[in-house]
């Protein structure tokens, strides 16, 4: 086994996660599902425990003791959000549900936008969170979906992109990384070539979040969407962050508590942001332990987050690729820590189902991807995804457990 490139004290790491001390199957869990959800530590999970222990309460709602507190820590939260992602106000950040959630607050913003003819443009990568919503669009609006291919490499063919882009476009989206194959899509040049025809453009930052620290100004990008489930936080918070701009011109998406300002019979006012995109009560507890999340994650440090799986990524590349009939699929250069690979005539829901048995988590199926898939022409891939915590060793007990399984099926 080859020794670790210790940017940072891994063994120290996997500590804070309570969950990597587990078996499975009688086996210690190696979990490489980390693009499908990110491990909690033991801060966030404390965060957790902290609210519905201390101040469990509704937010913005009521001046007694525990609502106050459950507000200041929300807002904080909010306050840490922006400076992550660096918004240029927290008004410009909107807790959702995750990202699927802010995808759709903006598609189904876009409907009074959007007029029959015009022309949005999405990238063969997405996951169907970022493909569907924007169909349902076009349902609606009679505007047109144009699609940005992909190559072999599972990378985007950009010379079509500029072919694509006219004055009918009004808006642009993709992702910053394909959850399929771990592609890193060049976002910057989409966006400023977007802008240049007056088009708006969403990055999907779901599996970016994880690795890259984004700079949303930096970006000039108009919508920016996340889930903190990626990073280390719990499932059902997200962000949409929006220009100000933006997010004053597109209508509410839901109504209720919250998101008004005057009700009466006769007529409603909103609320001003972020407010107006939240409506009834959010997940409190969740977007505190964002918060504390990105905290966490920061105190590591994105740079040697990003240098560590990039070492992982390599050395699993070259184990896997050593197996006769191992093919991966994304092989573009710039990739994150996502390995999307089938073995020669083998199903990969039977590997997957092999590998749990060694105790090792992988995803394996479409990804939510089926037009990557069907670029392939494969039903799926089994997807090896990892995290800062990860080891090499754990990298060595899936390459084991392919061999086994592939010994078995074969
Ligand atoms: N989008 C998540 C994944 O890629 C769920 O697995």
């Amino acid at each position: 086994m080859q020794k670790e490139i210790v940017m940072f004290d891994v063994h120290k790491i996997r500590e804070d996660f309570p969950i990597l001390k587990r078996t499975v199957n009688g086996k210690p869990l190696v979990y490489f599902d980390n693009a499908a959800t990110s491990q909690t530590p033991q801060v966030v999970i404390d965060a957790i425990i902290d609210y519905y222990s201390n101040y469990n309460a509704n937010i913005h709602r009521g001046v007694h003791t525990l609502s106050q507190e459950a507000t200041d820590a929300y807002e904080v939260a909010r306050k840490k959000v922006q400076q992550h992602f660096n918004a240029k106000h927290t008004h410009e950040v909107i807790l959702t549900s995750g990202t699927t959630h802010s995808i759709n607050i903006i598609a189904t913003g876009f409907t009074n936008v959007l007029s029959k003819g015009d022309e949005i443009i999405v990238s063969a990568l997405e996951h169907h969170s970022n493909i569907v919503p924007w169909q349902m669009l076009c349902e609606r609006t009679g505007a047109v979906l144009k699609v940005i291919p992909m190559n072999e490499e599972g990378e985007l063919v950009m010379q079509v992109y500029d072919e694509l882009l006219s004055d009918k476009t009004k808006l642009v989206f993709t992702n910053h990384i394909s959850n399929a194959l771990g592609t890193i899509n060049p976002i910057e040049e989409i966006i400023d070539k977007a802008h240049k025809v007056g088009a708006a453009v969403l990055i999907d930052g779901a599996q970016s979040c994880p690795h890259i620290k984004p700079d949303v100004q930096a970006l000039d990008v108009d919508f920016y969407v996340a889930s903190a489930h990626k990073l280390c936080g719990p499932t059902g918070v997200g962000l949409l962050y929006g220009k100000e701009e933006w997010l004053n011109k597109l209508p509410p998406y839901q109504g209720g508590g919250e998101m008004i300002d005057q009700v009466t019979f006769e007529k409603t006012t909103y609320a001003g942001l972020p407010h107006k995109f939240e409506a009834g009560t959010p997940n409190i507890c969740g977007g505190i332990a964002f918060g504390v999340a990105l905290d966490y994650m920061n105190s590591i440090g994105f740079d040697h987050i990003a240098a560590y799986e990039d070492e992982l990524l390599q050395y699993g590349t070259q184990k896997l690729l050593e197996i006769e009939g191992l093919r991966i699929y994304g092989t573009s250069k710039k990739k994150t820590s996502v390995i999307s690979f089938n073995l020669e005539n083998i199903h990969p829901y039977d590997v997957g189902t092999i590998v749990d048995k060694l105790g090792i988590a992988v995803r394996t199926g479409h990804h939510c991807a089926q037009p990557i898939m069907d670029f392939y022409k494969i039903p799926g891939t089994i997807r090896a995804s990892f995290s800062f915590y990860n080891t090499k060793a754990e990298i060595d007990a899936l390459v084991e457990a392919i061999k086994k399984a592939k010994a078995m099926l074969s």
